[in-house]
């Protein structure tokens, strides 16, 4: 296999280990499993941490409204232990060498090795494959391969699943470990093949699973004893022969009571029933996943650990996405830790989302059915807080429901609003995909345009729209009056309600009276809203040629960055207090550069230059969002090696742990914002009202890159390198595309379906 698909590991740190995990997590959308290791014994690192998309289960938390809750650690059907001559397998630096973890993105699956050495100097090589498949979604699989090297110790393996397991609760900061999490399951049943595990409190869940297990030699293992245990164990014993192999292969099922199964426990047994054999699951698996490869893979020539970091953060994106289930949407850390209970927030829309809209705009129009299914929360948060329309909470439970607890910042953080709105129209320009809009898009619109419409406020002094008392996307702000970022997005949410009226108004009239009538909707709103687009404060200082962050951020006190972030840690974690930090210049993520980002053609050239040179500096990254921003921005005003140089960061970004909390899960965030930094910063992609452009500034690195998109029902394959861009229509919905690329104009169809441009824009 081409190693350009697979993300190796060779040094082994135990106290390292649990952050290491959730680099190694793989997952369907509806089940994932950290990459922990099958056959560890005790304590933390044996919990396992297999979470499921919308199980979870009672926290200890209270949130703004409802019950607090988490992602549940399910069964461990994983569980294993190896012992050799009566000694229990560990993983312990002192007793293994060779070690290796590969994550074959490709398939995908997770290989691990090493050779163990008994306190009797006996060595054994152990080998590890697992996968959770790609092509049936209740189904994983296992792999254990034990060969004796130049001895013959007698040998136990047991195989099984383990519902004993508590939540991880890991915290975000090093070292571990930490306080004992929640005991969410509690088993009613279970033989030797399957378990049933209740979970009640928050909701009450049932889930099975069921193991087929097969014990596999070449030769005849001398003696092999094998013997089941009602506690869904399976338990092999040999003596092993000097190099010979043995191997256990073992698939799992699992259904809980919300797939729509009344007895999950009669369907897992009916499951075992079948025949099952790991190498066609495995096979059925890896052809699902090579299908998805076909459009989402993007190829990079000249870097080869680039290919491989890109090609991890893609893995992850689509490793996570609920795809069956528009009733659920994507966590921040996904399915591979505990950290934010599973909660979702803008990082879904504007991060994540726009890789879905490209390569698989039918995940993506299921992520935004998830705003549309929580609309009616939105609705009740709005009124409740004596606001009008739709407030979409900053921190959602699967439900739509505000998790956030009270007085932590939710109530200020109202971006979010805005952000869904923004994206909304996003996904209409890429896809055109009217059952969305005219269903759920325009009322999302609406409805959220109507809060903007009930949340500025006129100041009595200059006449203008105030948003006041907000957080924006730099939290370091703390409580900040007029946001820029809030203030300009919020305007655009009402432009983008009134241009969605026009669209139904002209073209779909009848969805259009159907809705008015649902909605009360009356034509005076629209002079409202001009009134605010119109009016709406916008920070900016004319001499500077600067848009200003908020009203105060000029005037705050200049922050010495060296002092207040003298490691990687975050500055709240180290120098300075939270509530402290509002009396500084300090911005933590990018936020008027995330704006210019969005809304890219409402700003000069060099108003960009200007806000990167003025909020770099004040700029501490404390979050996983930043650097991808800066990534597209930095490519964006030609700033080719800081634009690479993010990227870097972004694209390695829990590989090497950068904030140090990647045990508490992976950031999915920054997943989507490396495909971003990729797409819309190295190859330029722009999509506008009618056309597509493509402006390529390649990093000194790479010789090439290409990647499919699919645009209106379009495929496109685009392939950027040095001398020229090509663009090959692979599939056509029939309609002609307009494409700008080097100044260029012209037109792909299907008579016409390719194109080749050189950079000095000669066809
Ligand atoms: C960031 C937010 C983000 C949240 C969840 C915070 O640290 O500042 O912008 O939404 O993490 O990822």
């Amino acid at each position: 296999m081409n190693n350009n698909w697979i993300l190796t590991v060779k040094t082994y740190n135990r106290e390292k280990r649990a952050s290491m995990e959730p680099v190694f997590s793989l997952g369907n959308g509806y089940m994932c499993s950290r990459g922990f290791f099958d056959e560890e014994q005790d304590g933390l690192l044996s919990l396992g941490g297999i979470y499921m998309a919308g199980i979870f289960g009672l926290a200890r938390y209270t949130p703004w409204k409802g019950k607090g809750r988490e992602l549940v650690n399910t069964p461990n059907f994983y569980s294993t232990k190896i012992f050799a001559d009566n000694e229990a397998v560990t993983v312990d630096e002192e007793k293994i060498s060779d070690f290796q973890i590969q994550l074959d993105m490709k398939t995908p699956k997770l290989n691990r090795s090493y050779v163990w050495t008994s306190s009797n100097g006996n060595k054994l090589r152990l080998e590890f494959e697992r996968f959770i498949s790609g092509s049936d979604l209740h189904t994983a699989g296992q792999k254990i391969c034990i060969t004796p090297i130049g001895c013959a110790p007698t040998i136990r393996i047991e195989v099984g699943i383990n519902a004993d397991v508590t939540n991880l609760n890991l915290v975000s900061s090093e070292p571990l470990p930490v306080q004992p999490g929640v005991k969410h399951l509690n088993l009613v049943y279970q033989d030797t093949n399957c378990i049933l595990a209740e979970i009640r409190g928050y909701e009450d869940v049932a889930i099975a699973e069921g193991q087929k297990v097969s014990f596999k030699t070449p030769h005849n293992a001398e003696g092999l004893i094998h013997s089941t245990s009602n506690d869904c164990r399976h338990i092999f014993e040999y003596r092993g022969i000097e190099n010979k192999c043995c191997e256990i292969e073992k698939i799992v099922y699992v259904y809980t009571s919300k797939d729509g199964e009344k007895d999950p426990l009669f369907r897992v047994k009916k499951l075992l029933e079948a025949e099952a054999c790991y190498q066609e699951k495995l096979k059925e698996h890896k052809a699902a996943w090579n299908k998805r490869w076909e459009v989402s893979d993007i190829v990079v020539e000249g870097s080869e650990e680039d290919q491989i970091s890109i090609r991890y953060n893609i893995l992850q994106l689509i490793q996570s996405c609920p795809e069956h289930n528009s009733k659920l949407s994507i966590g921040a850390r996904g399915l591979t830790g505990e950290m934010y209970e599973g909660c979702i927030f803008w990082d879904t829309e504007i991060f994540m989302l726009p890789f879905f809209t490209f390569t698989n705009p039918k995940a993506a129009q299921n992520l935004l059915k998830f705003r549309y299914h929580t609309l009616p929360e939105a609705r009740k948060h709005a009124e409740r807080n004596w606001f009008k329309g739709a407030m979409y909470p900053w921190q959602a439970s699967e439900k739509g429901i505000e998790q956030t607890p009270l007085g932590v910042g939710a109530y200020y953080s109202i971006h979010i609003v805005a952000d869904i709105a923004y994206s909304i129209m996003e996904y209409w320009n890429a896809t055109r995909d009217e059952e969305f809009i005219t269903e759920a898009g325009a009322e999302i619109l609406i409805e959220t345009a109507r809060f903007w419409e009930s949340r500025v406020h006129k100041n009595p002094f200059s006449g203008k729209y105030d948003i006041l008392a907000v957080r924006g996307p730099n939290e370091y702000g703390v409580i900040v009056n007029n946001n820029l970022y809030t203030n300009m997005m919020a305007q655009q949410n009402l432009i983008l309600a009134k241009a969605i009226i026009q669209l139904m108004k002209e073209k779909y009239s009848a969805e259009w009276e159907q809705l008015k009538d649902k909605i009360g909707f009356r034509d005076e709103e629209i002079s409202r809203w001009d009134d605010i687009i119109e009016n709406i404060t916008l920070c900016y200082n004319a001499e500077l040629d600067l848009y200003e962050e908020d009203d105060m951020y000029l005037s705050r006190v200049p922050l010495d960055m060296k002092k207040a972030k003298p490691t990687a840690k975050r500055i709240i974690d180290t120098t300075i207090p939270y509530e402290g930090l509002m009396l500084y210049q300090v911005t933590k993520q990018a936020d008027v550069l995330h704006l210019m980002k969005n809304l890219h053609w409402r700003f000069t050239h060099q108003q960009k230059v200007n806000a990167w040179e003025y909020y770099v500096p004040k700029t501490c990254f404390d979050s996983s969002l930043a650097y991808s921003i800066h990534a597209v921005m930095a490519a964006q005003i030609g700033l080719h090696e800081e634009a690479y140089n993010y990227f870097k960061i972004c694209a390695n970004f829990d590989i090497r742990n950068v904030l140090l909390n990647t045990v508490s899960g992976l950031h999915f965030a920054n997943f989507g914002g490396t495909w971003q930094a990729v797409v819309f910063g190295f190859a330029g992609l722009q999509v506008d009202e009618d056309h597509i452009k493509i402006s390529p500034r390649l990093p000194n690195a790479w010789n090439s890159i290409s990647f499919h998109i699919w645009y209106r029902g379009n495929l496109l394959k685009i392939s950027v390198s040095k001398e020229s861009t090509e663009v090959f229509l692979k599939k056509s919905n029939g309609k002609a595309i307009c494409l700008k690329a080097s100044n260029t104009e012209f037109i792909l169809d299907e008579s016409n379906n390719y194109t080749k441009l050189s950079m000095n824009g000669d066809q």
